[in-house]
């Protein structure tokens, strides 16, 4: 059987738990420490529910420090049978922060599973969901200039490469690529 994307379920419990305690975390986010992992086990479902309610309107404050529209998402995980292998967040729009940094789609792939090519099929899965979602023609995608990894799965996917930006609250240049959709 091969690996799928899926809406995150209860169904994956034991092994996302497992994947935290491995070190998963996605994009810019830091690891999970033990306590917050604990409370996740207690209350998968709310963790869960929690997940899905970024789906919701308001606002959000982002790493320059400023306040802006939350936009919709979607999450999605990458799994094979019942194992959780990454996870991938599909932004339905941009809003003024997520032009410059962030763009429609993030993602990370567990420690364990990593140089499989799965960071690479999970982007690729996920353009087919945002062809089916995203109203643009592109979708942004910005990584680290120094996450191999990332540059290489966003240019196998057919990210151009638009710029290079340093922010003043932020360590390193990012670059920002556009994929067809
Ligand atoms: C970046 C990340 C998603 C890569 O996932 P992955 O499953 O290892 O990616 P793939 O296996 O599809 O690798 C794609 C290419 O990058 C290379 N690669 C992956 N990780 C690499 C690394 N750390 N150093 C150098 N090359 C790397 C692979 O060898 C492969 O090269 P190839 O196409 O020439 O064969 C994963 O390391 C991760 O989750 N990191 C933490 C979160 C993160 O950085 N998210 C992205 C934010 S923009």
């Amino acid at each position: 059987m091969s690996a799928k994307l899926v809406t995150p379920s209860e169904e994956y419990k034991d092994s996302f738990i497992e994947a935290l305690r491995e070190g998963f975390k996605r994009g810019v986010e830091t690891e999970k420490t033990e306590e917050e992992i604990a409370e996740i086990e207690n209350d998968f479902t709310g963790y869960l529910e929690k997940t899905r309610a970024q789906d919701q309107s308001g606002t959000i404050l982002c790493p320059d420090g400023n306040t802006y529209e939350r936009v919709p998402s979607s999450d999605y995980w990458l799994v094979l049978d019942d194992t959780f292998i990454g996870s991938i967040s599909l932004r339905h729009r941009l809003n003024e922060f997520l032009i410059q940094f962030g763009g429609h789609i993030g993602y990370g792939v567990r420690p364990g599973f990593r140089q499989q090519g799965y960071g690479t099929l999970m982007l690729r899965l996920c353009l087919d969901e945002a062809r089916k979602i995203v109203k643009d023609t592109r979708a942004l995608l910005t990584c680290a200039e120094d996450n191999t990894g990332s540059r290489k799965i966003i240019e196998a996917n057919g990210g151009i490469l638009e710029d290079k930006l340093d922010f003043d609250w932020h360590e390193g240049t990012v670059l920002r690529y556009w994929i067809e959709l």
